[in-house]
Order: structure tokens, then C-alpha cells, then sequence
């Protein structure tokens, strides 16, 4: 059988350390992986990259939250109301599966359409299309919900219900105000944490691309929603998108459309600049990491795909060998859906205070109680008449004695005798409003994949690991050509020396040189440094390019410079050495 690309990166990935399914010696439970020695390494490689590119050169920040929340936070963000699937068992063998996918692989409906069904609908189709359990061909239940978030108890208190984080985000806006006072006051402004999440999944089979805990790269970027202008936009507004349009799918393709960022806000494609930024930001990111422009598109959510709290998404997908196009990043505008949630569960007050450059004045039109009058008429009650007065909306008064020739105030009944209407002017010092959110989120153990999988490579018959250099797990291996006549020595000082100057470097004397350079090549290291007779007479070393094979010769003493540049890209591999 010819395994296909996943399968020759999983067995590669399994041998060499970076990543295989969690609790194999208890045979193994699906959604769970490790990330190994190398897989670990070049993960949080990969989160670096996001936190250079989103956070320190945006002068941005990080936090770090807890995993696990109590009910209520889930209750405010629409979760426990929405983070469910439609779920079947199989009858005979009592395996479950999730509906929809069921749907999409053996009755070839589009996920646009399995999502909007209702629990009715699905169990139609599932019987329209004759669908059987894949596992055994028994009959299915009718669906149910399944609400796929992890519950547990606080404490030793049954009612104490939490639930593990379905996403990050919630984390960032529970803490709004705080972090809102911690950067002085500042919109725009945002957070991310990067973190595991939680999502038990009904039946995730697809390895590291869907797993019950994953890490999540939300970043929360705060806005003004009258005050929409991406400050940034210049950097990024003639990069080019490939934008699957809801309106095209809709039509039933998915034909892609490549516009600059300029052109897809002008047109109205995408509504929020700083989506658009972030967007664009997030192809570069991609590109870093291996994927071509035309390996990479993002797909625009439909109404009923879209997560509850959003008013406009866009899912960035990137081509892999297996599966087609998978999501590896989510942007979406989520207005003040999450902020207003947490206002009125918890009672805080999420707006903020925005001055305005000059002190506005502005009329108003309120109501002035006749004082004597209602004194006389209401009595005792004259001062409950007069609190539910300061109230009431001038209009609405007005119209009823238009209507009726009286106003209820509760109970009391208000006649126009009792009241004037005025003018005032009001000193306007600023504006408080609860603001909006754009939301750029990852999937850092889908991101490390996509970047297995752009990276590997066959030469020669040979896995050539072709990550890009600064998130090779390993950078440098040191070499002695043979195991004699003192090159081992000089090798080892040098790998103390590029070890002390701060290099992820590996030491190998085992074997011919050959298999030493396939060995580096297959987990990606991108340059092997060999020290051999020509080090002993003149202190240079052989330096050897993983990708082309190439070599170059460079003296020890200015080595720990010239690859710093060459890791922060601000030196090629020919400028390293003297060609051989
Ligand atoms: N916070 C992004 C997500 O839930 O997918």
C-alpha cells in the first residue's frame, strides 16, 4: 500500500521525536498527542514567531490565564449555549460519531450545508442518504446534542461546575478592565495568551489537526467601533488575499478571488481594517513558515457557520496532502458580543471612558416637575413622584398626553399641569461605550504540521527536512570528519564554544559523514559544520547547506557572527564562507 504524506511524516515524526499519539502503553486515546524533544522545540519556535510578528513589534502583550472557569463564564460567553454538535450512536456496536461529518463523507454533503441543519434535518438526510455506521454498518440512533466542552467540579463541592476553556479568549475579556488600566487606557489595544484549550470531540481522528487539547493563539484586540482606521494599514494594503467570497460560495463554488488588502475593504469583501491587517499579517506569517501564496486562501464564513459571537469571519486554510484544505487560523470581528456577556452576568462595568479632544456641548430636552403642584396633589408621595419624574423619557411623556392627556409614573397618573418641558445644554466630556473586538486566532499544533509537511522533502531517495531556519528545532551539528588524530578535540571545543554563544547545537562522531549529513538533514538541521585536517593547519571549518548541499569554507574565530545573521536571515548561506 502506498502510504500518503501523513502517514510518511508520522512514522518520521514518531522515530525522530517530534510528535506521536499520547498513551500508546495503554493503547492510545484519539485527540491526544505529545510533541517530543524536537516537536516541542519547534513548536514553541513557532509560537515565537507569532509573538515577534503579533505582539513585540505591534507593542502588544501576552498574558497567561487559568485552563479551567467557573459555569458562569460560559453562561456570559454563549458556550453552554452553543458549543455543541449533533451527535449519532451506532445501534449495534455503540460507537459515536459526529453527524455532520458522517454527512459530508458518505453522503457527500458540503459543510456549509450539514451546518445548517437542524436535529431534524439531519436525521432526514442521514435516512435520505442511507448513512450506516463506518465502523460496523449498523443502524444509527437519532441525532443529539453533544455539548463539547470538558465539565468538571471546582473543588469538592459538586456544584461548583467549571468547565475546561473551549478557547483562550474568554480569559482575556473576563479580565478586561484590569488589563484596560494596565496599559493606561489605550484603544486600540490587545492581549493574547497562548495556551492549552479544551474541546472534547465527539471522534477526532485527523492527528494533530484535531485535537480534544490543543494550544490556542487567541489574540484579543480591542477597538473603538467609531473609530475603525487601522493605524498600520499602510504596511500591509498592497499584499495580496485569496479570498473565498460567502457570496461565491453561496453560488455554490469556491472559486477564489485574489485582491490586495486595499482592494478588499474598498470593495466592502472585508469590513474591518484591522481584520484585514491581521489577515494579511497572518499569510506572511504562514509564508515564513513554508506555505506558498497559492497553497494558502482564506475562506469567508456564512451566517449560519459563523461562531455565535461573530459578525464577520474568515478562516485561513492551507492545502495539505491529506485532508484538502484545513483551517489553521480564524479572524473574526466579534463586536462587543463577549464584553456586554460578561457586563451583564457579572455586573461589571466593561464600558470604558473615552475624552473628547474639546468639551462638547449639546442640547437636551428633560423634564422640569412642577414642584408646588405636585407637592399639593401627590402629598406623602410627592417624592416617589418626583424620582420616577427624573427618569421617565421626555418624549414618551409627551406623546401619551398627545394620546390620552396623561402620563402613568407607575401608579401615579400625570397630568401635563404637573410638568415643564425644557431645553438644557449639557457639557459632553467624553464617551463611554463597550468596545469592539477583532479576533486573529491559531492553532499552534496545526501550524507545527503544515510546517512538517511544506518542509518535508525527498532527495535522492533521502528525507530532506526543509524547515525554514528560524524554527529548525536543532540549528547547527558540529562534525568531526573522522574519529582521529585529534579532530574529535577540536570538534568538541567547537561545539562548546557555538553551545556558550547561545546555538540549539547537536555533537556527532558515529558513523561515516554521509549518514551523519542524512541523519541532521531529516530532522531539519540547517547547516553542519565539519571540522577536519585543513581545521588543524588554518582554523577553518567546512560549513554545508542542508537544502542544496552545498559547502562553503569560513574561519572559526568570526563563525558565532556570521550565523547569529544568518538565523536572523540577515545573511545567506553563501556569505558565510568561501565557495568549495
Ligand atoms: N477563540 C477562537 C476560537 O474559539 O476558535
Amino acid at each position: 500500500m502506498v502510504s500518503d504524506k501523513y502517514e510518511k511524516i508520522s512514522a518520521l515524526a514518531r522515530r525522530r521525536g517530534f510528535f506521536w499519539p499520547s498513551y500508546e502503553i495503554y493503547g492510545g486515546v484519539s485527540g491526544f498527542i505529545n510533541w517530543g524533544p524536537l516537536g516541542a522545540v519547534m513548536k514553541r519556535k513557532i509560537e515565537d514567531k507569532f509573538r515577534d510578528m503579533f505582539l513585540r513589534r505591534l507593542g502588544l502583550y501576552e498574558i497567561e490565564t487559568p485552563i479551567i472557569g467557573p459555569e458562569v463564564i460560559y453562561v456570559a460567553s454563549g458556550h453552554l449555549k452553543s458549543f455543541r454538535e449533533a451527535m449519532v450512536e451506532c445501534n449495534r456496536c455503540k460507537k459515536r460519531f459526529r453527524a455532520d461529518h458522517l454527512l459530508q463523507e458518505f453522503a457527500n454533503l458540503p459543510s456549509h450545508e450539514t451546518e445548517k441543519m437542524t436535529l431534524k434535518e439531519i436525521a432526514e438526510a442521514l435516512k435520505r442518504h442511507r448513512v450506516k455506521c463506518p465502523e460496523c454498518g449498523g443502524n444509527l440512533s437519532a441525532p443529539q446534542y453533544f455539548l463539547t466542552m470538558f465539565k468538571t467540579t471546582i473543588g469538592p463541592y459538586s456544584d461548583a461546575v467549571g468547565y475546561g476553556r473551549p478557547e483562550a479568549a474568554q480569559t482575556i475579556f473576563v479580565e478586561f478592565k484590569r488589563l484596560y488600566e494596565q496599559v493606561r487606557e489605550k484603544l486600540p489595544t490587545g492581549f493574547a495568551v497562548i495556551g492549552h484549550a479544551l474541546r472534547n470531540e465527539i471522534s477526532p481522528r485527523q492527528g494533530p489537526m484535531r485535537l480534544r487539547e490543543f494550544t490556542i493563539i487567541d489574540l484579543e484586540f480591542f477597538v473603538d467601533p467609531e473609530d475603525p482606521c487601522c493605524s498600520l494599514l499602510e504596511q500591509v494594503e498592497d499584499e495580496t488575499l485569496n479570498l473565498v467570497l460567502a457570496e461565491e460560495r453561496l453560488k455554490g463554488s469556491e472559486k477564489p478571488v485574489k485582491l490586495t488588502v486595499k482592494e478588499a475593504l474598498s470593495k466592502g469583501y472585508i469590513k474591518s481594517e484591522w481584520q484585514a491587517f491581521f489577515m494579511a499579517l497572518a499569510k506572511r506569517f504562514l509564508m515564513d513558515l513554508g506555505v506558498p501564496e497559492d497553497k494558502q486562501r482564506f475562506i469567508e464564513k456564512l451566517e449560519w457557520e459563523r461562531a455565535h459571537y461573530s459578525s464577520q469571519g474568515f478562516d485561513q486554510e492551507v492545502y495539505l496532502d491529506r485532508w484538502g484544505w484545513v483551517e489553521v487560523s480564524g479572524f473574526n470581528d466579534r463586536t462587543d458580543f463577549d464584553l456586554r456577556g460578561h457586563m451583564r452576568e457579572s455586573g461589571v462595568d466593561m464600558r470604558v471612558f473615552k475624552p473628547h479632544e474639546n468639551v462638547r456641548v449639546r442640547k437636551e430636552r428633560v423634564i422640569e416637575p412642577v414642584i408646588s403642584v405636585i407637592g399639593r396633589t401627590f402629598k406623602r408621595d410627592a417624592n416617589k413622584v418626583l424620582d420616577l419624574l427624573s427618569k421617565v423619557n421626555p418624549n414618551e411623556v409627551e406623546k401619551q398626553f398627545k394620546k390620552q392627556g396623561y402620563y402613568m409614573a407607575g401608579e401615579f397618573k400625570i397630568l401635563p399641569s404637573h410638568v415643564k418641558f425644557v431645553e438644557r445644554e449639557v457639557k459632553e466630556t467624553g464617551r463611554r461605550f463597550i468596545p469592539h473586538v477583532i479576533e486573529p486566532s491559531f492553532g499552534s499544533d496545526r501550524l507545527a504540521y503544515v510546517a512538517l509537511e511544506y518542509a518535508y522533502t525527498v532527495k535522492d531517495g533521502r528525507v530532506i527536512l526543509k524547515l525554514p531556519r528560524d524554527i529548525a528545532p536543532v540549528q547547527l551539528a558540529v562534525l568531526p570528519l573522522v574519529q582521529k588524530d585529534g579532530l574529535p578535540e577540536k570538534a568538541r571545543a567547537l561545539y562548546k564554544r557555538l553551545i556558550d554563544e547561545g546555538f540549539s547545537v547537536e555533537y556527532d562522531e558515529a558513523g561515516s559523514i554521509g549518514k551523519r549529513y542524512a541523519r541532521f538533514d531529516e530532522i531539519g538541521v540547517p547547516l553542519c559544520i565539519t571540522i577536519d585536517y585543513q581545521t588543524l593547519k588554518d582554523e577553518t571549518v567546512t560549513i554545508r547547506d542542508r537544502d542544496s548541499w552545498r559547502q562553503v569554507r569560513a574561519s572559526i574565530k568570526s563563525l558565532p557572527e556570521a550565523l547569529w545573521e544568518y538565523f536572523r536571515f540577515k545573511r545567506n548561506f553563501e556569505d558565510l564562507g568561501t565557495s568549495l
